[in-house]
């Protein structure tokens, strides 16, 4: 491949954009099949939302029940996803997610033991039987860290705070590489590369509340759309029900899920256990209508059923949500979440110890003794580039996607525990896609320079602009503007109003001025964020007006329930005229599942 780059400039086989679970795992595979492989990622290595993951990775080892198979895990993740998944990849994750697990053992992931020396599992919501391998609540730290020393071993490049502005394509529409800048100082350089792994995560930090970490702005999402890629099930956002809602400056960090799996109760102001009030007809039969029948539960999954706090997450997050609108909130806005009357303090340090040392030191709570108080939190989304299954590729050539970033997996609604074991499943497949891609030879020739400068000469246009807008007012108004509009309820005026007022950003967006110079320049750093947020907050936006029904993660108060048509259609987005350009939405089909697999949604128990 030839470049007359300007700018420092560098070549690989395959380059990954992104350093958590997904882009690690590609990396891996890539290098295992003797390619050149870079990362790039705007943050440190061994910082991505991988580690907010804290509860486990779901896979059916049977290592707890032995029950347990992928058949059934399959149904739980396609039923949790109210069936909008695309059902190859659902399939192919249940039945690849135990070898993933044990091969991280392999690499030195030091998992909680049963007593017979097997990988311990505990319980998520909508999980049928106890399957998240997990490290205490500390699994997707463990699981980034083993990941990492692999990467580091094998002699990887690791490109950090380096931050990717656009792809790049050949003259043939093939993927070729990517511009971006150093953090540090400011200069740009330009990567060429025969594939690119899109691993870069989700989009959190364009709502107010949210788990997200700051590098979650969804500049993989937006940058793929705009190189040729679709988005799919944007509308599709998962609030999870228990992020921290005090003190403010920490509103939204993630309370594990783990908390509930191992035992935790949700209880209102009235000191009410209030979610066997809302249990949605497709789970009655299989959970418990009383606190005695759920407490026998936790002791023997065969016997009693199911707890109803371990309903999947839309359903937990909307009962939440609808106890503190009717007034029986905690006094923060939140309820309350209580493991200290089940479980012993040496348990709960034990199991739990994050969750112990964050209340402790952040809010003055000892969980061991008092309940925590919790709200929904935006974590997740569901929605993003669509891939095929087998390959992780998308529209464009040499173009693959993996982990948060891609779309299909969970439907409208991920189940807890299955982000960790989706991001090694499909990370390993990206990588391997991306090598049979190369070996085919049909890969980019070339490296379009003009790209490269419009979308450097995009990036410094602030520094050209006397009085224009201040990028942290209008992040802050966007925050706003989603958590009322685009949150965790919708209606039609809401929604059509989003799609208005993001209009209306995007002019403010194209009149940011920045001052000082661009070696560390936050304020430069998030100007060249708000593109990607704004085209993503877009597309969420049109698919949550177009989807007239409630389905997971995508609630409509003028839509109560859903709608069987909806059920077969998948919104896709892609766009003309660069990121301020023009958005297309059409229906896309849901795959059909086969005959085989449907009976097993009825079959597996
Ligand atoms: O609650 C949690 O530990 C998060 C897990 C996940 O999002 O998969």
């Amino acid at each position: 491949m030839t470049t007359n780059s300007p700018y420092e400039h560098h070549e690989y086989d395959v380059l990954i954009i992104g350093a958590g679970g997904a882009g690690l795992r590609a990396a891996i595979e890539a290098k295992q099949r003797g390619l050149k492989v870079g990362i790039v990622t705007k943050s440190l290595l061994g910082k991505a939302h991988t580690v907010m993951a804290e509860g486990g990775m779901a896979a059916a080892m049977g290592n707890v029940y032995s029950e347990d198979n992928w058949m059934v895990h399959f149904r739980d993740t396609m039923r949790g996803g109210k069936y909008l998944n695309n059902y190859r990849m659902a399939e192919l994750h249940a039945k690849e997610a135990p070898d993933r697990v044990r091969e991280l053992e392999q690499w030195g992931a030091l998992f909680d033991r049963t007593k017979d020396g097997k990988i311990l599992q505990r319980d998520f919501g909508g999980h049928r039987y106890a399957r998240l391998a997990h490290v205490g609540d500390r699994t997707g730290l463990e699981l980034i860290r083993t990941l990492q020393q692999k990467v580091v071993s094998m002699g990887t490049d690791v490109f950090m705070e380096c931050k990717v502005l656009q792809l790049v394509h050949d003259s043939s529409g093939r993927v070729a590489g990517c511009v971006a800048y150093w953090r540090a100082n400011g200069e740009f350089v330009t990567f060429s590369a025969k594939a690119v792994i899109m691993a870069t995560g989700g989009v959190g930090k364009s709502w107010k509340f949210t788990s997200n970490s700051w590098e979650g702005t969804g500049d993989g999402h937006a940058m793929a759309l705009w190189a040729g890629a679709k988005l799919i099930d944007m509308e599709c956002v998962q609030f999870h029900p228990t992020g921290m809602v005090w003190p403010l400056s920490v509103r939204g960090l993630l309370v594990t899920e783990g908390v509930r799996g191992d035992g935790g109760v949700l209880r209102n102001s009235e000191g009410k256990r209030f979610m066997f009030d809302y249990v949605a007809d497709m789970f009655r039969a299989e959970t418990a209508d009383s606190e005695a029948e759920a407490d026998r539960w936790y002791d023997d999954h065969t016997a009693g059923r199911r707890p109803p706090e371990l309903l999947p997450r839309d359903e937990v997050a909307r009962a939440i949500n609808a106890e503190v609108k009717a007034g029986r909130g905690s006094p923060h806005g939140g309820v309350f979440l209580d493991i200290a009357t089940r479980r012993s303090a040496e348990v709960i340090r034990r199991r739990l110890p994050s969750m112990y040392h964050q209340f402790m030191e952040l809010a003055g709570v000892d969980i061991t003794r008092e309940a925590m108080e919790i709200g929904p939190t935006l974590h997740y989304i569901m929605g993003g580039v669509q891939v095929d299954a087998e390959t992780a590729g998308t529209a464009v050539p040499g173009l693959f996607a993996a982990g948060e970033v891609a779309g299909g997996m969970h439907g409208a609604n991920r189940l807890g525990g299955n982000s960790l074991s989706d991001l090694i499943v499909f990370g390993k497949r990206a990588g391997a896609g991306a090598a049979d891609y190369i070996a085919g030879g049909d890969v980019a020739n070339g490296f379009d320079q003009g790209e490269v400068e419009s979308a450097v000469r995009e990036a410094l246009a602030p520094f050209t602009r006397e009085n224009g807008e201040n990028p942290y007012d209008i992040h802050r108004d966007l925050q706003e503007m989603m958590q009322a509009n685009v949150g965790i309820i919708r209606t039609a005026s809401e929604v059509e109003e989003a799609i208005t007022k993001l209009e209306e950003f995007t002019e403010r967006v194209q009149n940011i001025s920045v001052k000082g110079g661009r070696a560390y320049n936050p304020g430069w750093n998030l100007a060249t964020d708000l593109p990607s947020m704004l085209t993503v907050s877009k597309t969420t936006a049109r698919g949550a007006n177009l989807r007239k029904e409630s389905r997971g993660g995508h609630t409509r108060e003028d839509f109560p329930g859903t709608d069987v048509n909806l059920a077969k259609v998948n919104f896709s987005h892609s766009i003309t005229g660069g990121w301020a350009g023009e958005i297309t939405t059409v229906e896309s089909p849901v795959l059909e599942i086969p005959a085989e697999l449907k009976s097993l949604l009825e079959e597996a128990k």
